[in-house]
């Protein structure tokens, strides 16, 4: 039987499930280099990240390009059958560019040029920044293009991360380039929208509109708004230009850049990963979080969400401790390769970490890695080899999908660049939150979800919105939207979609001025309500509803209109004795928000009243249950991952591709390990 999606896929020789790291060997002598090959093939690496910094290293001075060391790499990788993942450089540009150029570098909002000397020290609306990472991008890519070991191209890494805006000069011409541009050169239409006439700070020309710098008090919002897209813009066309030069270069092969899907929010993920061909992320779980389980489901189910579903790979995690977080704490055994295959099941195609051996100097010289300090008879080089063992067993899961769920939840980034503006009602109403604990509830309660877009209002086939199969859509936060996508929702629920709406949603448009007529103007005839009054609420104060629900941060006066159900009431608080959960039709609102165990009794019954099947993809006591399938169905795979201290069974037939046990009924599942089992057949394999 063949793999799901072989032919024509766009992983082209990528090797399936990927398994590997990122490899500097910039940072290691000859010797060193050699023994690197070596332990990676027994530790089952098939795929590195090579080069991702190293700028410096193949182009030591100005067009002085020196691949000899790079050449060296990729050979010897090539040589023990280890496929390559080349990077273009240009997140560190060298000092060389910059101390020649130090206009390239950013500058702060207080109009102070960062120093060179780490890297991301660029301004991405750099000309000179850009001329030479098209220069070194197209050296690479004429080199490496069409060697036999280079499968797949690495772009940068993590845009926006580190120099997310720059307030300089170059930056400020070119902004006012893209609103000439937006605002049809009209500098009165620039002035609405942004509300310039509040204290007088209307553009008498177009030379005083700059980037948002550190003024006296605040500035316009929709100032602020329009500086994010611009921003994220810029990446974005600096990561085009490097792609497409690649491309020419090296037809085939996918090219990516790595996300900082969950952890960074100054990207429109959903415009980025239109233009990648395979979805990456990385992912660093927070040590100390409590909830990591449910996080790591999350980080893993929005990247599937960017990736339209299809696989996606996680190119960064980590093996054990993460250095630029508090506490270096280090995985217990186990956590490794659970969070790794917890990837996996949620759709994930490999699994690489930063990075493949620890630094022995240098700022992350403290960062787990694939190859410790203590070298080969460790732990956690222990435990990666009986990874790769692991992940090498999966070959015939890659190209599968998870199931479209039944249950959508909506994520829309520039809502949450409004809602976490200054001068907002409640500095404790945010998106991230609001997500997050919606998620987490669903997962407690294991009920899988699909994290999509805002619907389009335009048939915008590259936007992911929830699908026909998506019975109940949850909007957990939606501060900012257009009245055009509220009428996009407004169409999801006249097609007989389900959707809950959390409170403080449909509020502004795009611009972040509030829609015309009471609350929640663009949403009002959807919910059916007026909302009187938003009520947020004291630090850590929460309101009783008579269900039993508790809601925290925020409350909300609501009048409901003829035909609108109350289901549920405040008993105290600002709002006492108004409701609080209201219901018209398929589409209910919500005038606070709940705290994960009202959630976790309120979510399965509106799901069961959309009539979502029950789809785990998570479990309250710890034991999620994980599906992907080929195209057809024709076959299946059960991933159960078990996060508790005991043995957990779980309902499964077929063949533990782990452990190669058959499997009739029900599969034992040891504390803190995880099962892939085949499903069907009748006999052992
Ligand atoms: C990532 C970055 C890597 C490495 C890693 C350490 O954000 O892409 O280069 O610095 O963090 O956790």
């Amino acid at each position: 039987m063949s793999r799901p999606d072989r032919q024509h896929s766009v992983w082209g020789r990528v090797p399936r499930p990927a398994y590997g790291a990122d490899y500097n060997p910039e940072q290691w002598d000859a010797a060193t280099r050699k023994d690197d090959v070596r332990l990676m093939r027994e530790a089952g690496v098939n795929l590195v990240s090579l080069g991702v910094f190293a700028w410096s290293w193949i182009e030591p001075r100005r067009d002085a390009f020196d691949f000899s060391g790079l050449d060296e790499a990729v050979e010897l990788l090539h040589a023990s059958g280890i496929a390559v993942d080349l990077a273009t450089p240009t997140a560190a540009p060298p000092l060389w560019f910059s101390h020649a150029h130090p206009e390239s570098l950013p500058v702060t909002a207080d109009g102070r040029r960062l120093a060179p000397g780490s890297r991301q020290a660029y301004c991405p609306s750099s000309p000179l920044y850009r001329e030479r990472a098209a220069t070194v991008t197209r050296r690479l890519a004429e080199r490496y293009g069409d060697h036999p070991a280079v499968v797949m191209w690495h772009v940068n890494n993590e845009y926006a991360n580190g120099n997310a805006h720059c307030w300089c000069e170059t930056s400020a011409t070119a902004f006012r380039t893209l609103l000439r541009t937006t605002y049809g050169d009209d500098l009165d239409a620039l002035n609405h929208r942004w509300g310039t006439g509040v204290w007088g700070m209307t553009y008498s020309d177009w030379s005083q509109v700059t980037p948002p710098r550190t003024s006296t008090s605040r500035l316009p919002p929709a100032l602020w708004l329009d500086f994010y897209r611009f921003s994220d813009a810029e990446h974005l066309a600096c990561f085009r230009a490097e792609r497409d030069i690649v491309r020419a270069h090296s037809p085939g092969r996918p090219v990516t850049t790595n996300f900082m899907a969950s952890a960074l929010r100054w990207s429109d993920y959903w415009r980025w990963a239109r233009e990648v061909d395979i979805v990456s992320n990385d992912h660093y779980l927070g040590s100390e979080d409590p909830h990591r389980a449910a996080e790591l489901a999350f980080a893993a189910d929005l990247t599937r969400g960017l990736a339209g579903g299809r696989p996606w790979l996680l190119m960064e995690h980590s093996t054990s401790g993460v250095q630029w977080q508090p506490r270096n704490i280090a995985k217990v055994p186990g956590e490794m390769a659970r969070n790794t295959l917890t990837h996996l099941a949620r759709g994930a195609d490999g699994a690489l970490f930063f990075q493949w051996r620890q630094s022995a100097y240098g700022p992350e010289k403290w960062h787990s890695a694939m190859l410790p300090h203590g070298g080969e008879d460790t732990r956690v080089l222990r435990e990666a080899r009986d990874l790769g063992n692991a992940v090498s067993r999966l070959a015939d899961v890659a190209g599968s999908t998870c199931p479209p769920a039944t249950i959508a939840l909506l994520l829309d980034y520039e809502a949450m660049w409004a809602l976490e503006l200054p001068d907002r009602p409640s500095s404790d109403l945010t998106c991230g939150d609001a997500l997050r604990t919606w998620h987490r509830a669903l997962w407690t309660a294991g009920l899988g979800c699909d994290i999509v877009a805002a619907p389009a209002p335009a048939l915008d086939p590259a936007s992911a919105p929830a699908s026909g199969a998506h019975r109940l859509l949850l909007v957990p936060s939606l501060y900012a939207l257009s009245a055009a996508t509220a009428r996009a929702l407004e169409a999801y629920a006249e097609s007989g979609g389900h959707l809950v709406v959390g409170p403080f949603s449909g509020v502004v448009d795009p611009d972040d001025r509030v829609h015309p007529g009471p609350y929640p103007g663009a949403l009002r005839d959807l919910v059916g309500l007026t909302v009187d009054e938003y009520l947020p609420l004291a630090a850590g104060a929460a309101v009783g509803l008579d269900d039993g629900s508790t809601g925290n941060v925020w409350a909300e006066r609501v009048v409901p209109d003829a035909g609108t159900e109350v289901e549920c009431r405040f008993t105290d608080g600002p709002a006492a004795g108004g409701p609080a959960v209201l219901r018209r039709g398929n589409v209910r609102y919500l005038a606070t928000r709940p705290d994960v165990p009202s959630l976790l009794r309120l979510l399965p019954r509106w799901a069961a009243q959309a009539g979502c099947a029950p789809a785990p993809r998570g479990s309250g006591d710890g034991v999620e249950v994980i599906r992907r399938s080929g195209p057809s169905g024709e076959r299946s795979w059960l991933f159960a991952v078990n996060h508790t201290p005991s043995t957990a069974h779980v309902a499964a037939t077929g063949t533990d591709l782990l452990s190669g046990a058959r499997t009739t009924g029900v599969i034992a599942v040891p504390a803190g390990e995880v099962a892939v089992v085949e499903e069907g057949g009748t006999g052992p394999r």
